[in-house]
C-alpha cells in the first residue's frame, strides 16, 4: 500500500521544479493530487503525465497572490477528490535584481516577496484548515529555504519573508495541534530548478555546492522526498518543525572553509 494511499494533496507551484517531483512522488504512493499553479497550461501537463504513469491528478490555476483565486483552488480541489488531507504551500521566492541588501531594496518588491511567500501561505494554511479538520487531522507543508535561517549579504526580503514562513508553520502548528492538524516546513538549500538555473551563473552555482557538507548540489526529488515524509502519517508526532535539506550547507560554522586542510 502507498505510502499516501486514500489521501488528497494540494501542491501549489507544482508544475515545475520541487513542486512536480512532490506531485509525481505523492501521487506515486497514492495520493490524488491537485497541481496548482500559475502557469494552468504546465499544471495540465504535469496531471496528463502522472495520470498517464496510473495515477490521479488535476492541474488547476491559481495565482497565489490572490485570495480569491486560492479558495478556488482549494474549493475546486476539495469538489475533485472529496477532501483534503495535505496542503502544500510551496509556491515562493524574489526578483534577486530587486531583492538587494537593505540599502538598495526595492520597498516594493519587499512588500510583493512578502505577499509571495508569507500572505500566500498563511492564505492556504487558512482556507486548508477547515477540510483537514473535516477529515480529522492533516498535514501542512510550507516551503521556506535556508535563507530564512541566516543573515546575507543579498536578498534581505527573501530571507525575511522564508523565516516568517517559518514562525508562521509553528504558530499553524500550535493552534490546530489538538484537532490533529500538523505543520512542518522545509527549508531547502541550493537545487537544481529551472529558478536556480535562471537566477545563478554556473561558476555561482559551483560556488554554492563547495560550501556543501556533500559534494553536489540537490535535485528536486530530494526535497519532495522529505515533504512525502512530512505528508505521510510516517511524521504523526512531528510537528512546528523545519526539516533542512540542504546538503549541509547550513551544517557548519562560516570559518570552517577557512579552517578545511586540504589532504597532501
Ligand atoms: N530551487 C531552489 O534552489 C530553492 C531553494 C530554496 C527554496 N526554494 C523554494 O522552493 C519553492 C519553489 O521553488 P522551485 O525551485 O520548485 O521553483 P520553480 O521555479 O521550478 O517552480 C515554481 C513554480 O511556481 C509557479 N508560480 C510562480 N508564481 C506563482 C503564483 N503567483 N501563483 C501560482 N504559481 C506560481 C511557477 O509557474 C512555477 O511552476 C519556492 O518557495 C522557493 O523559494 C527553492
Amino acid at each position: 500500500m502507498g505510502r499516501l494511499q486514500g489521501k488528497a494533496a494540494i501542491i501549489t507551484g507544482g508544475a515545475s521544479g520541487i513542486g512536480m517531483a512532490a506531485a509525481q512522488m505523492f501521487a506515486a504512493e497514492g495520493a490524488a493530487v491537485a497541481i496548482a499553479d500559475l502557469d494552468q497550461q504546465q499544471a495540465s501537463d504535469a496531471a496528463a503525465r502522472i495520470q498517464e504513469a496510473g495515477g490521479r491528478a488535476i492541474g488547476i490555476a491559481v495565482d497565489v497572490m490572490d485570495e480569491e483565486s486560492l479558495a478556488d483552488l482549494v474549493n475546486a480541489s476539495v469538489q475533485e477528490f472529496g477532501r483534503l488531507d495535505v496542503m502544500c504551500n510551496h509556491v515562493g521566492g524574489s526578483n534577486p535584481r530587486k531583492d538587494l541588501d537593505v540599502l538598495r531594496l526595492d520597498l516594493e518588491e519587499f512588500d510583493r516577496t512578502m505577499q509571495l511567500n508569507v500572505r500566500s501561505a498563511l492564505l492556504g494554511c487558512r482556507l486548508a484548515l477547515p477540510h483537514l479538520i473535516d477529515v480529522g487531522g492533516g498535514s501542512i507543508i510550507n516551503t521556506a529555504s535556508v535563507g530564512g535561517l541566516a543573515g546575507d549579504y543579498m536578498q534581505v526580503a527573501y530571507g525575511t519573508a522564508k523565516a516568517a514562513v517559518i514562525r508562521m508553520t509553528q504558530y499553524v502548528a500550535t493552534q490546530y495541534g489538538a484537532q490533529k492538524v500538523r505543520c512542518n516546513a522545509v527549508a531547502p538549500g541550493a537545487v537544481m530548478t529551472p529558478a536556480l538555473q535562471n537566477n545563478l551563473s554556473a561558476e555561482a552555482i559551483d560556488k554554492i555546492r563547495s560550501h556543501n557538507a556533500l559534494p553536489f548540489i540537490g535535485e528536486p526529488e530530494d526535497i519532495a522526498a522529505a515533504m512525502l515524509f512530512l505528508a505521510s502519517d510516517e511524521s504523526r508526532y512531528i510537528t512546528g518543525q523545519t526539516l533542512v535539506v540542504d546538503g549541509g550547507m547550513t551544517s557548519h560554522h562560516a570559518i570552517a572553509e577557512d579552517r578545511r586542510i586540504q589532504p597532501d
